[in-house]
């Protein structure tokens, strides 16, 4: 891991004489919110509004003892120190397993019609080929639960986590491994097609792989940009044996099959910073244009010089691989040489409590960006952690605005989820990170509505009664 940065940093430092990117570096734009109604909001109908979770997060490691998070939570970083921030554990996060029933309360209050949650592998398959019926119960429960208040559920398969067994096996390091994965989403599909519309195969791949791979904060926290672009290459031939294996399925016709990918534009804080360009241009190609880029041209091309040539390339271009795509968006990342680690602000941001502000014009140019996959869009997830809850009504004024607009220019989206229902356990960073629109008090699983959630409401309130 050292080796491979101080090697990387070589490079950096050699490229900032020498090197011409030879990438396509999408502008960095700014919109006067001075002159911007950002109450005038047209939506389509039968658009879905929903929120979204995924299982681990709302039910923890003891909802869900078999996930590789599981075992990753008593793990070490490579400083020594706790996988998870102040070193805590998930416990039951917010128990929504058991208390799904009072969280589609919450969804009524909230009046969406759509409801986006990832189905846990681990609990459905603890051991390798034995599949828990109580589990597969579980979900067919929640989903009748849902379709009886008339909420359209989303499935997610893999959200970042999945049983230790397939861990142990590599997990989508082998391509040969690929195969249990299919099954399981085979075995899923053939339980609750006849209820459900929208399937996601794969939660936002390159995070899996640039946390898993690059950054080693999610398992199985590594520093291999080889490794990295072979996972990359087989999230991607994972998702399209998937798609033909539910496809060939009865009700595969029907079925409309995703996958979520989330863009994070990595940018410099100095225009015309060669070297930030220059380390940019990889964040951005794990991050998210390698994938972008293979699902709008079917070719994979995951190169780093020295560390990573990964190519794969789909014989028919015109395969169809995607039903549609689900877009997950929050903010871009600014970067400046004096602050290697961290992302910046620039004067008149306004910071949420992840390390980025919010950019609502970023939203728009993710937008723009998946719209070449030539597919409706979903937005699978958007929102913001603001303990203090003191900046999630300007953010949604701005992002929700943002939404109509593109559909107004003429961008194909169907849907968006608001992330999250409730405050949930948000990875690495533990619970202090507050993206609920209820919050959550983890000694008691209380759930108590923002203030900013009003503003969500008031718009599906407005949204609804046009359409009467
Ligand atoms: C993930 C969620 C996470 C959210 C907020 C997304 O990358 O899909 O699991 O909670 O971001 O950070």
């Amino acid at each position: 891991m050292i080796f491979s940065r101080i090697l990387l940093s070589f490079l950096f430092i050699f490229n900032c004489f020498s090197y011409s990117p030879p990438f396509n570096f999408d502008e960095e734009i700014h919109w006067n919110w001075n002159d911007i109604d950002t109450s005038k909001l047209v939506f389509p109908k039968n658009f879905l509004w929903g929120v979204g979770t995924s299982e681990y997060q709302v039910s923890g490691r003891e909802n869900c003892p078999n996930a590789n998070w599981a075992f990753h939570e008593d793990k070490k970083n490579f400083f020594g120190c706790t996988t998870i921030a102040r070193g805590e554990k998930s416990g039951k996060a917010c128990d929504h397993w058991n208390l799904y029933k009072k969280d589609i309360e919450l969804m009524q209050e909230v009046g969406v019609n759509a409801y986006r949650f990832s189905i846990e592998w681990s609990c459905i398959e603890p051991k390798e080929g034995e599949f828990n019926e109580q589990a597969i119960k579980h979900y067919h429960d929640l989903i009748d639960a849902l379709l009886a208040k008339k909420i359209q559920p989303m499935i997610t398969l893999h959200h970042f986590t999945h049983p230790q067994w397939f861990e142990e096996k590599g997990a989508f390091e082998k391509s040969d491994n690929i195969q249990y994965f299919v099954r399981f989403c085979k075995r899923m599909f053939v339980e609750y097609s006849s209820k459900i519309n929208f399937w996601l195969t794969i939660n936002e791949p390159g995070v899996l792989v640039f946390q898993g791979y690059h950054r080693a904060v999610y398992p199985p926290q590594k520093n291999n940009f080889h490794l990295a672009g072979i996972v990359t290459k087989n999230l991607m031939k994972a998702h399209i044996e998937v798609y033909k294996a539910l496809k060939a399925l009865p009700d595969g016709d029907k079925a409309q099959i995703g996958i979520v990918h989330d863009i994070v534009q990595f940018e410099p804080y100095f225009k015309g910073d060669k070297l930030a360009k220059f380390i940019l241009h990889y964040m951005n190609l794990i991050f998210h244009e390698a994938i972008t880029d293979f699902l709008v041209t079917k070719k994979l091309n995951f190169k780093i010089p020295i560390f990573a040539n990964v190519e794969f390339e789909l014989a028919d271009k015109n395969e169809k691989i995607l039903d549609f795509i689900g877009l997950n968006y929050y903010s871009h990342v600014l970067w400046k040489p004096t602050n290697p680690l961290g992302s910046s602000y620039r004067e008149g941001d306004i910071p949420t409590d992840m390390p980025y502000g919010i950019y609502a014009e970023g939203f728009y140019r993710a937008i723009a960006s998946v719209a070449r996959m030539g597919v409706p869009i979903y937005i699978t997830e958007n929102g913001l952690a603001d303990s203090k809850d003191d900046r999630r009504e300007i953010f949604l004024k701005k992002y929700l605005y943002t939404l109509s607009k593109a559909i107004n220019d003429g961008y194909d989206i169907r849907g968006y989820f608001y992330w999250s229902l409730i405050d949930n356990f948000e990875w690495d960073y533990g619970f202090e990170k507050r993206y609920g629109l209820y919050e959550v008090d983890y000694n008691t699983f209380e759930r108590k509505q923002r203030k900013s959630a009003q503003y969500y409401i008031k718009v599906l309130k407005d949204y609804f009664s046009s359409l009467n």
